[in-house]
């Protein structure tokens, strides 16, 4: 049996991947830690959280005492470390919790594994899942590259950036057996409604303002989180210690043109008469820093690992919409209290 610690857990992509792996692989405890942020919710896991391989444990990864004790309590074998603060516009008012999270909490988990596994590392595995805005901003053409040289914008990419160099350089000095990837922006399922697609397909359905940042001709990379899940399940079984790969959908779309083809499918569902939903779209002042254009070249997974996305975006928006739909108390409970709260601030003087 191996035991295997997956931290950030009860967030969006965390929750996909640890479902994966408590029902792929019954011979595996997973771990899930979590500190259960404004972001973390149990209820994303309620259907697997009795299975006998999965154990949850409420902590904090800036406890480097209590990351410790975990590690040596558990021996985990494995480690694929999600958890971290992940808002780029949170980031932006409130630089330092990133700072904490995704940088010194890394460190800790580094350390504690560091410590744990000495030079005894045959078998081991910290997988880092990082981002593809550690790569900067792209003009309107070219791909980001594993080679491509980091250029972060954001302090949420900023930090991204920082835990990536403290991984490589763990690898580097102490051979610590790591592996990074950089994923493009990921849809789904149980993503928090601050993100662009759940905000809106939320704003539609009450029908609230659907905030488009400055012209809406910014461009992200949309990939399916279960395909990302898949994925990350692929490279921490198969990558190479050390090496980075690139995730992504090879699916552009400007803000603009993906809000509309949600507003099409939404009246749709909602029986709205077409057109309907895209009176609700309105500009709003810009993010600050606001990065033109996200685009990965995943040919290194795909022709190392044998990776490729299986869902087209329309089906992959098709089940989004409808699981949102299907499943209002989820979004009522996350958008209620201190999000309203959130929102407020963030929107409200645009
Ligand atoms: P999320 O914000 O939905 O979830 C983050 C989880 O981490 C939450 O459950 C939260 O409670 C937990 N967490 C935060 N701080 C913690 C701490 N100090 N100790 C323990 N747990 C803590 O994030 P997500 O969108 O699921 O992203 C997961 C990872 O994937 C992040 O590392 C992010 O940088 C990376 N990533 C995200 C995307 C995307 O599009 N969402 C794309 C590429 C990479
Ligand atoms: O590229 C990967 C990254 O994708 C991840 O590392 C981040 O964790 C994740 O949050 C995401 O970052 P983005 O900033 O690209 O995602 P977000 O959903 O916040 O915004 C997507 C685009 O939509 C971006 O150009 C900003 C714009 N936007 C966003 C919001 C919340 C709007 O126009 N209006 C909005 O209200």
């Amino acid at each position: 049996m191996k035991t295997i610690l997956i931290t950030g857990g009860a967030g969006f992509i965390g929750s996909h991947v640890v479902r994966r792996f408590v029902n792929k692989y019954p011979d595996y405890l997973i771990v899930n830690l979590d500190t259960l942020t404004y972001a973390g919710n149990l209820e994303n896991l309620k259907d697997i959280d009795t299975l006998p391989n999965y154990q949850f444990v409420k902590g904090d990864i800036n406890e480097s005492v209590l990351m410790n004790t975990l590690f040596e309590k558990y021996q985990f074998d494995g480690v694929l470390h999600l958890a971290a603060e992940s808002h780029v516009d949170r980031s932006i008012s409130d630089p330092m919790s990133f700072i904490m999270t995704n940088i010194v909490g890394t460190v800790n988990l580094l350390n504690a594994a560091r410590e744990i596994w000495k030079d005894k590392t045959e078998g081991k595995r910290f997988y880092h899942i990082s981002t593809d805005e550690v790569y900067g901003s792209l003009g309107e053409t070219g791909f980001f590259l594993e080679t491509t040289s980091y250029d972060p914008k954001s302090p949420y990419s900023a930090s991204k950036a920082s835990s990536d160099h403290l991984v490589r350089a763990y690898h580097n000095t102490y051979n610590l057996p790591v592996v990074i990837t950089n994923c493009s922006n990921n849809y789904g399922p149980n993503q928090f409604p601050e993100k662009l697609i759940p905000l809106a397909i939320h704003n539609i359905s009450h029908n609230k303002p659907i905030p488009i940042y400055g012209k809406g001709e910014n461009i992200r990379d949309w990939l399916y989180v279960e395909d990302h899940a898949a994925a990350i399940d692929l490279v921490f079984h198969a990558g190479k210690n050390g090496e980075t790969y690139n995730i992504g959908g090879h699916n552009e779309w400007t803000n603009i043109a993906l809000i509309r083809q949600l507003c099409q499918t939404l009246d749709k569902k909602l029986g709205r008469a077409p057109g309907t939903s895209e009176g609700l779209i309105t500009y709003v002042k810009d993010r600050a820093g606001h990065d033109l254009r996200y685009a990965i070249d995943a040919t290194k997974i795909q022709q190392e690992l044998g990776w490729k996305p299986s869902l087209q975006f329309e089906e992959g928006i098709e089940k989004t919409v409808d699981w949102y739909l299907a499943n209002p108390g989820w979004l009522a409970n996350v958008a209620s209290g201190a999000y309203e709260k959130y929102y407020e601030k963030q929107y409200t003087s645009r």
